[in-house]
């Protein structure tokens, strides 16, 4: 579905990303971990068309998006659920919902997908009026998500969503990413909670220093010794 072809990316003069290549399989969950600023960020920012790649390609369903803008992006079908929620923060809830729905095609459809996004999270139906900021941290998470669906998306680029939230809502977040697999959504996601990612996910890619040093199924790799020592403290 995704594929990223030996992509290189700096910040100015210093390189980030070396010669990374990713496929992401349409259906499933990739999760990608590593550890802080291995390049997780920058790569999702990368794919989702805010920094661009000083060499290599990416496709999406054929087609190449490296040299394309965000906004068209995600009308091809690509939503990015940022690091760090990225609210509207004196917006409402559904005023942040909208905003999700911006591009073509799913303005349209916004009400529909509306009560699709309300159903996955009642909490934010009964939050509709207020602030973003007014939100507690799980609820925030959870209308960072409601805005990313909001678009139809194929795919979702989700970037630590599990940050900052209490264990039980960690949990409640990856039920959600599931059933968002279960929906037909492929998912490429970005953790530090490594276990219980590589516990959902299809495959796992390790990023270290910007290159993948592992990859592999979620099983495969929580047995590994690398994995286990370096990310488990095993
Ligand atoms: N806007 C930026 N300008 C310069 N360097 C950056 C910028 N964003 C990230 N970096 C650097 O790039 C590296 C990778 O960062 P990032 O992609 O955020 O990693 P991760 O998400 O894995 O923690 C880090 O060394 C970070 O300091
Ligand atoms: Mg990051």
């Amino acid at each position: 579905m995704l594929q990223v072809k030996n992509i290189n990316v700096f910040y100015g003069r210093i390189q980030v990303l070396w010669d990374l290549c990713l496929e992401v399989k349409e259906g499933e969950i990739l999760a990608l971990v590593g550890a802080n600023g291995a390049g997780k960020t920058t790569l999702l920012n990368t794919i989702s068309g805010i920094i661009r790649p000083s060499s290599g390609t990416i496709s999406f369903l054929g087609r190449r998006i490296d040299n394309l803008p965000p906004h068209e992006i995600v009308q091809l079908g690509i939503s990015h659920i940022p690091e760090g929620r990225r609210l509207f923060a004196d917006m409402s809830v559904l005023e942040n919902l909208e905003m999700g729905a911006y591009s073509r095609g799913s303005w349209k459809t916004r009400q529909k997908t509306l009560e699709e996004v309300f159903h996955l999270f009642p909490r934010l139906r009964e939050r509709a009026g207020q602030p973003a900021r007014t939100l507690s941290g799980g609820e925030q998470q959870m209308l960072a998500m409601g805005r990313g669906l909001m678009s139809k998306p194929k795919l979702c680029l989700i970037d630590e969503p599990s940050n900052g939230l209490a264990p039980k809502l960690v949990q409640e977040v990856f039920q959600i990413i599931r059933s968002l697999r279960e929906q037909g959504i492929t998912i490429l996601l970005v953790e530090q909670n490594v276990r219980q990612t590589l516990e959902i996910a299809d495959r796992a890619c390790v990023l270290e220093n910007g290159r993948i040093a592992l990859e592999g199924c979620g099983e495969e790799l929580l047995k590994s010794e690398h994995v286990r020592k370096a990310y488990l403290g095993l």
